[in-house]
């Protein structure tokens, strides 16, 4: 906990705690699960690939003799993970056995807004929703998660949460390690604290970016390793905590090759030793090992996170061993990572037709708090925009924009790192700073839609749940935005 006092505009810290840190002493002790991949089949009426999901509640053995209540989808803890191929029709039965309404959402899928799982596509208790869509856009690996208007931080606490991975013709052909669950690895990495049996899901003194845990689990094990057999182990690294954000490395300071972002893979791989991951973010990283060696996968206190007081208050200074990797002493040779990964699909911010600010304040985006009766904006229907989003507000947030993979043009007039090159549907912003990014509306007809919106907000779920958060809709030339509302959907 951390306890400040505002004095004459400046803080003054009377006491911290707030610093954790377990590098160097976590014990590795349990095997690290890996989600099973969802059953699906293809319906042979409309070659659909279909999936089901329930949610549910359970009851998970995090620590040795001690249950604690979770929230799941088809298991305990997390769900299964869902995977298709650019192309392919996709229908997903969603069924709520929760005994609260919540909502299921696509976070960095392409797909009409109604398809869409966020807070105006509540499932209700014992309801069934079954959204349908067809997969266009490249591989990569997004994930889903409930959004509920006010309730997201406490359900993917809870532990609703599962990957989403995207294949295409060129992920299925690269050299790069493929095989789910051997040389090709979930990471969702969360943080947690417990409360005797239970969760703990308190804020702790100051509510400031929301919840944040005093140790960190991997695909819901505690203490993971995982023993690799190959040389090279693809990692995809999905950061599904509600507030926490990671600076992932090698505790030995090695480098790793990024060859994926939030929205698919780089045009090529970009050699790097840290990667920093805010809630929501996603990268793939391919790391090499040696026979027989450990490595362990490492937060590490974050430079370049705005002024101390802001890396102090969301648990930037903290240091947290996440997964380690125990390489068999003999290693299947893989090949080397391809030095181009393909053409990088990215708007051009040449092609904006327009521009728009948005402002991150904890009080709401451009002064205005979330609304689920207010549309905030209107954007056409196959055109490109370039949005400047900016943060002074004293306090890190980030920014997520729903349908769309958008393209980094600028972080404070200079041209973005390495890691932010890529298709991106989240960026981390600490206050004092200002990005430009370009994102194009693409989609058939069924994307233009004056009633059902997309949203756009903070990924820190507790600042998504309070305020920060808006409502755009996509339609087309002519069309105007009619208030959501009318519809089916619960609050
Ligand atoms: Cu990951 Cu609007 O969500
Ligand atoms: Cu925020």
């Amino acid at each position: 906990a951390v306890l400040a006092l505002a004095v004459g505009g400046g803080v003054l810290w009377l006491w911290s705690d707030a610093k954790v840190s377990t590098a160097g002493r976590a014990e590795f002790r349990n095997e690290l699960a890996v989600p099973p991949l969802a059953p699906s089949h293809i319906d042979e009426k409309d070659g659909a690939r279909v999936f089901d999901l329930r949610m549910r509640e359970g009851e998970k053995e995090f620590r040795p003799g001690r249950r604690t209540a979770t929230w799941g989808f088809d298991g305990d803890f997390l769900g299964p993970t869902l995977r298709a191929e650019r192309g392919e029709k996709v229908r997903v039965r969603v069924r709520n056995e929760l005994d609260e309404a919540s909502s299921v959402h696509w976070h960095g899928m392409h797909l009409p807004a109604r398809m869409d799982g966020g807070p105006h596509q509540m499932i209700e208790p014992g309801a069934e929703w079954t959204p349908r869509w067809t997969v266009d856009q490249p591989a990569a690996t997004l994930w889903y998660h409930p959004h509920p208007h006010g309730r997201t931080e406490r359900h993917v606490q809870r532990g609703l949460a599962g990957m989403f991975l995207v294949d295409d013709e060129r992920s299925e052909r690269l050299a790069l390690p493929r095989t789910y669950g051997v040389d090709d690895l979930p990471v969702i990495v969360q943080d947690v604290k417990f409360d005797g049996a239970g969760f703990d899901h308190g804020h702790g003194l100051m509510r400031s970016v929301g919840f944040l845990g005093d140790r960190t689990m991997v695909n819901g094990t505690l203490d993971p390793y995982r023993v690799v057999r190959d040389e090279r182990v693809r990692l995809r690294l999905l950061n599904a905590s509600t507030a926490r954000t990671y600076a992932f490395g090698f505790a030995d300071g090695r480098d790793v090759a990024l060859v994926g972002t939030d929205g698919g893979l780089l045009e090529r791989p970009a050699t790097l030793d840290r990667i920093r991951l805010s809630p929501g973010e996603r990268a793939e990283i391919v790391v090499r090992m040696a026979p027989g060696e450990r490595a362990v996968l490492r937060s590490f206190p974050q430079d370049g996170y705005g002024d101390a007081w802001q890396r102090r208050f969301a648990g930037g200074d903290d240091s947290f061993d996440v997964l380690q990797l125990r390489a068999a002493d003999r290693l299947r040779p893989s090949p080397a990572i391809p030095s181009r990964l393909g053409e990088l699909e990215l708007p051009d911010a040449r092609d904006a037709v327009r521009g728009r600010d948005f402002e991150l304040r904890m009080s709401g985006i451009n002064g205005r708090a979330m609304d689920m009766g207010r549309i905030d904006e209107t954007v056409t229907r196959g055109t490109t925009e370039v949005w400047t989003v900016r943060n002074d507000n004293g306090m890190p947030h980030n920014f997520h924009v729903h349908d769309v993979q958008f393209r980094v043009v600028e972080v404070d007039g200079e041209a973005p790192p390495p890691e932010l090159r890529g298709r991106k549907d989240t960026v981390f912003l600490p206050s004092g700073t200002t990005m430009r990014l370009a994102l194009r509306f693409d989609g058939g007809p069924e994307f233009a839609d004056p009633e059902v919106p997309f949203m756009y907000h903070c990924h820190l779920l507790y600042h998504e749940d309070g305020a920060m958060m808006g409502q755009f809709v996509v339609v087309d030339q002519g069309q105007r935005a009619r208030t959501p509302g009318s519809g089916d959907h619960g609050h």
